[in-house]
């Protein structure tokens, strides 16, 4: 029987071949926002796969923002014309969808990447740190650096900002955007009762909390061509006492429905100290997508150490979730779409110079499962070509 992680799904007028999609992954390795080298190297892996689409990184839409100073952003020309240049060169070997992740990280920003945290969280401000914004003037912990409080006209720019590097997106090629409403950055720092205690109409009770994820979401919408889907990465669970509830990403996800988004992917926590971490298991966000699916009516990807291909596929085939974004497994094995394919029982296109490494290609192998060989595939290492 055809597989359901492997059945095409559209989003708009993006239609993507299959349900396996690679999960944003920070690398830290930006110089001012813009693409280097190791991006390349790191898309151009992806781009091989054969996932149905690829989300690059958490992607600044303003030097502020930036979680690291290596985070990739897209506020100025010359990230602009970076990522453009990674795109068009992607496309002279993939079609793969191309999505990417715009993020503000609040008062989580002016960080060290995760390899030099031992040399301390914040970056000091004589090696180029900078003083991070956010909803209410208060620190993750009081080792963090403490925000600037956004007031009426830091909240128009950072919507600008949005609209700004949205507009960029879809001038460098960008298929899709994923907005990153989670893990802490500044528009979950807006949704969380532990992170935003505001007293004008962007604070208090959750409408009010939403407010401003909402509207940058609509103008962002806005600003989108219609045809390219717009997703956003939101809280399942705060999972901490007084934080965000899965009844609170249902109704999220109801009001990012109203305004024309066209699927979340509920994933959950880091937005202040002291979580209580549910056992994490494979899967062990499933169940965020699958209510937020069922209640709010939305097209919704899942994520969370979702690594065995026949796991990946029970999901989709069970209806909890539409698509399954794979993080850590994908960066240990780039290949992993092939091998789910294989394991599942389909065939996937692989590029043509690869053509004869791939198990579903081998000769004994499409023998017994009755795989069509196409050309160049099949041939043995000892062909008289080399
Ligand atoms: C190195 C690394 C970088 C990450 N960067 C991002 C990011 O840019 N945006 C995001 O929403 N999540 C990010 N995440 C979270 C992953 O996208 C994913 O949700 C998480 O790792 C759980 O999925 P997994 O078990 O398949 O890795 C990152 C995770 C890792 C390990």
């Amino acid at each position: 029987m055809a597989s359901h992680l492997f059945t095409p799904i559209r989003l708009r007028e993006l239609t993507l071949k299959n349900r396996v999609i690679i999960s944003p992954l920070c690398q830290f390795s930006a110089i001012d926002g813009n693409a280097v080298p190791w991006h390349w190297a790191h898309i151009g892996q992806f781009a091989q796969s054969g996932a149905g689409l690829c989300i690059l990184e958490a992607t600044a839409v303003s030097a502020v923002g930036r979680i690291t100073p290596g985070c990739l952003g897209l506020y100025s020309d010359d990230n602009e014309a970076a990522l453009t240049r990674l795109l068009k060169d992607t496309r002279t070997f993939s079609d793969m969808p191309m999505g990417i992740q715009l993020d503000h990280a609040g008062r989580k920003a002016s960080t060290r990447p995760t390899w030099d945290l031992p040399k301390g969280n914040n970056v000091p401000d004589e090696e180029g740190g900078w003083k991070p914004e956010g909803p209410s003037p208060e620190p993750f912990t009081p080792a963090w650096r403490t925000p600037i409080e956004l007031d009426a006209a830091g909240l128009a720019r950072v919507r600008d900002e949005f609209v700004e590097s949205t507009r960029r997106a879809d001038r460098c090629g960008f298929d899709l955007i994923e907005i990153h409403a989670a893990h802490g950055y500044l528009l979950h720092e807006f949704c969380s009762p532990l992170t935003n205690h505001r007293t004008d109409a962007y604070g208090g009770d959750l409408m009010g909390r939403l407010r401003f994820p909402l509207e940058v979401a609509k103008a962002m919408r806005d600003a989108f061509p219609a045809h390219k889907p717009i997703g956003v990465r939101i809280t399942g669970e705060d999972w901490v006492e007084g934080g965000l509830t899965l009844d609170d990403a249902v109704v999220f996800a109801k009001a990012l429905k109203d305004i024309g988004i066209d699927y979340v992917t509920p994933s959950a926590g880091n937005v202040a100290p002291g979580m209580k971490l549910p056992k994490v298991v494979p899967g062990y966000m499933v169940h965020f997508a699958e209510k937020v699916k069922r209640e709010a009516g939305i097209t919704t990807m899942t994520v969370g150490m979702i690594y065995d291909p026949h796991h990946a596929e029970q999901i989709v085939a069970s209806g909890v979730a539409d698509m399954v974004a794979i993080g850590r497994a994908i960066m240990d094995n780039p290949r992993w779409p092939w091998h789910a394919a294989t394991a599942l029982g389909e065939r996937i296109d692989t590029p043509k110079q690869y053509a004869r490494s791939s198990p579903q290609h081998w000769p004994a192998y499409a023998q017994v499962h009755g795989v069509q060989l196409r050309a160049g595939e099949g041939v043995m290492s000892h062909a008289t070509r080399e």
